[in-house]
């Protein structure tokens, strides 16, 4: 099977920081996975995520996606991925519909595909009689729904989703991972972070665990947990390799 996304050897130290965000990390995902990048506070994750996007640099190693430089084709890449960030990514003041037209019109789509797609996403995620509403006025779940959506609306073969379902109820998470389920069931390629591991092990086909910038373990989460003594939960594997001490 192909990759989807190649990362090898990454290195990042941000300025006037003390230790590397990134320090050697290597991970590959395959084409029609969902993957699960894990690891505690501080691991890196969102670096790496952001590296993938093209809005970090790294100091060196590589990072690829469908065999594409990241750092050299940003733009032509942003045509392929859809990226879900950590925070909240749309504009408080504007409706969701004001939103999906002004994010449509940046990736070049029309009214009328804008108009379509907009509407089966927003009734999927259950937004759709709340598409004129403020967002600002969305409550936790509500926002986290519409931002996948923002970032779906020109169709990539990848999304990469940043705790698409941190702070949400049960009914919105549910929700999202059936969406991220069916949305990979039709071929696509799923990364994801959370600090959840019940909800990885329920949805990743395989997580990788990284820490401290490094990679320490990745395979699917049964064969973890079955391979690792002691382990009933993804999160035994997960602490097994992570330890008990708090991040700063
Ligand atoms: N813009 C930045 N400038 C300086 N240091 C940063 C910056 N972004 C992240 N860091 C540092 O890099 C390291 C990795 O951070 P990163 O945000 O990638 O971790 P993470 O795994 O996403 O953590 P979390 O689970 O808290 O979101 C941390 O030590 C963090 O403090
Ligand atoms: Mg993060």
């Amino acid at each position: 099977m192909a990759y989807a996304i190649e990362i090898a050897n990454l290195r990042k130290t941000y300025k006037g920081g003390w230790t590397p965000a990134l320090d050697g990390l290597s991970v590959y995902v395959h084409e029609g996975q969902v993957m699960g990048l894990l690891g505690p506070n501080g691991a890196g994750k969102s670096t790496t995520i952001n590296i993938l996007c093209g809005l970090v640099a790294p100091d060196s190693g590589h990072a690829t996606i469908f065999g594409k430089d990241c750092t050299k084709h940003t733009l032509e890449l942003r045509k392929t991925i859809g990226v879900v960030p950590q925070q909240i990514a749309m504009f408080g003041n504007l409706t969701a519909w004001e939103n999906l037209r002004y994010i449509g019109s940046l990736y070049g789509l029309n009214s009328k595909q804008v108009k379509d797609r907009a509407h089966d996403l927003l009734a999927r995620l259950g937004l759709d009689k709340h598409a004129d509403k403020r967002i600002n006025r969305y409550s936790g779940g509500m926002k986290r729904r519409a931002n996948i959506i923002a970032s779906l609306l020109h169709q990539p073969s990848l999304i990469i989703l940043d705790e698409p379902t941190a702070g949400v109820d049960v009914q919105s998470r549910a929700m999202i991972l059936d969406f991220l389920k069916e949305y990979n069931q039709q071929g696509k390629t799923i990364v994801y972070t959370s600090h959840l591991m019940e909800e990885a092990e329920q949805i990743c086909d395989e997580v990788v665990i990284i820490d401290e910038g490094k990679f320490v373990v990745s395979g699917a989460p049964l064969e973890l947990i079955k391979n690792t003594a002691d382990c009933k939960r993804l999160e035994d594997v997960f602490l097994h390799y992570t330890g008990h001490s708090v991040r700063d």
